[in-house]
């Protein structure tokens, strides 16, 4: 059996700009992984079996078939090396599903890294990198962790240095938001943007000059996201005046992450939120936090 931890992330900048031939936007992005973790358990089984279980966050939502990318990552991770193996797996949810914050993505990125130590296979994280990109555009940053850039289709990452520690407090909606929804609607609504990540932010970051990193905080698909569930608005303006140093929406959304300096504000952040019915629950995170690995 292996256990592995993989976090979630938040975008500080999401920058959307022309599609390519298959419909995939170019992106610049700023990616931050942050303390709230899955955790996926893999065992081994006959070989050519493939099963997967979910509990806790969201689970009833989730398919467990041959559609899951968990099991699209162990079968693709099998298929490319060799490996006449079956596996079984569990992902303890805690990253809300369908929430802007690639908790899909993080179980996939988990289970390449859980399949990768089981069948003794020795691949580094590197050579995990194109079967990661082939599952979504967001797998490869959870393998890697900690706060990087992301080009292309925001599966080509730099990392980034930053100072400091972000504190994060997360609002999670009713309802989930579909990201190929949410990016129709920018399509609809706005043309394509310059993708060049401020240099501004990359400064901050690198000083942890948290106040000016939550001023710079952007997301081109965040008009999309409160198209679609204009309730957010109101969310956001709670966070605001509860004094959050910053404010956006994590990725396509619906959650929105409010950016602290510490402790003692976040606890009002949060204590702010929780009341309101517009928010389904409030988690606290810190970022940045290492990408998915064995515990
Ligand atoms: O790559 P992934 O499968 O996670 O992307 C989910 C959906 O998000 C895509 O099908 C596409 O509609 C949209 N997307 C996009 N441009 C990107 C990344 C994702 O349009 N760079």
């Amino acid at each position: 059996m292996v256990e592995v931890l993989v976090p979630s992330k938040v975008n500080l900048a999401l920058l959307v700009g022309e599609t390519d031939a298959q419909g995939y936007h170019r992106l610049g992005t700023v990616f931050q992984a942050v303390s709230l973790h899955d955790e996926v358990t893999v065992r081994a089984t006959e070989p050519g079996v493939f099963r997967l279980a979910f509990r806790g966050e969201g689970s009833a939502f989730l398919p467990t078939d041959d559609t899951n990318l968990v099991t699209r990552a162990a079968r693709l991770l099998a298929a490319t090396y060799d490996v006449d193996a079956g596996v079984e797996v569990l992902v303890r949810k805690h990253i809300p599903v369908a929430g802007g914050m690639a908790g899909g993505s993080a179980d996939a990125a988990a289970t390449l890294v859980a399949c990768n130590e089981l069948w003794g296979l020795g691949l580094t994280v590197a050579e995990l990198h194109p079967l990661a990109a082939r599952l979504g555009s967001d797998v490869p940053f959870l393998l890697n962790g900690g706060t990087a850039i992301g080009a292309h289709r925001g599966d080509r990452l730099e990392p980034i240095p930053t100072a400091g520690s972000y504190h994060w407090v997360l609002a999670l909606s009713h309802s989930g938001l579909s990201t190929p929804a949410v990016f129709r609607e920018f399509d609809r609504l706005s043309p394509p943007r310059p993708t060049e990540v401020a240099p501004e932010l990359l400064a901050a970051l690198a000083s942890g000059d948290v106040a000016r990193v939550g001023a710079l905080l952007t997301n081109d698909l965040a008009e999309a996201a409160l198209s679609l569930q204009p309730d957010l608005a109101e969310v956001i303006r709670i966070g605001d005046q509860a004094g959050a140093l910053g404010t956006v929406v994590s990725g396509s959304g619906p959650t929105i992450a409010f950016l602290c300096d510490g402790e003692e504000l976040a606890l009002r952040v949060a204590d702010a939120l929780r009341v309101s019915s517009r928010v389904r629950a409030v988690r606290r995170a810190v970022g940045p936090v290492p990408g998915a690995r064995v515990i």
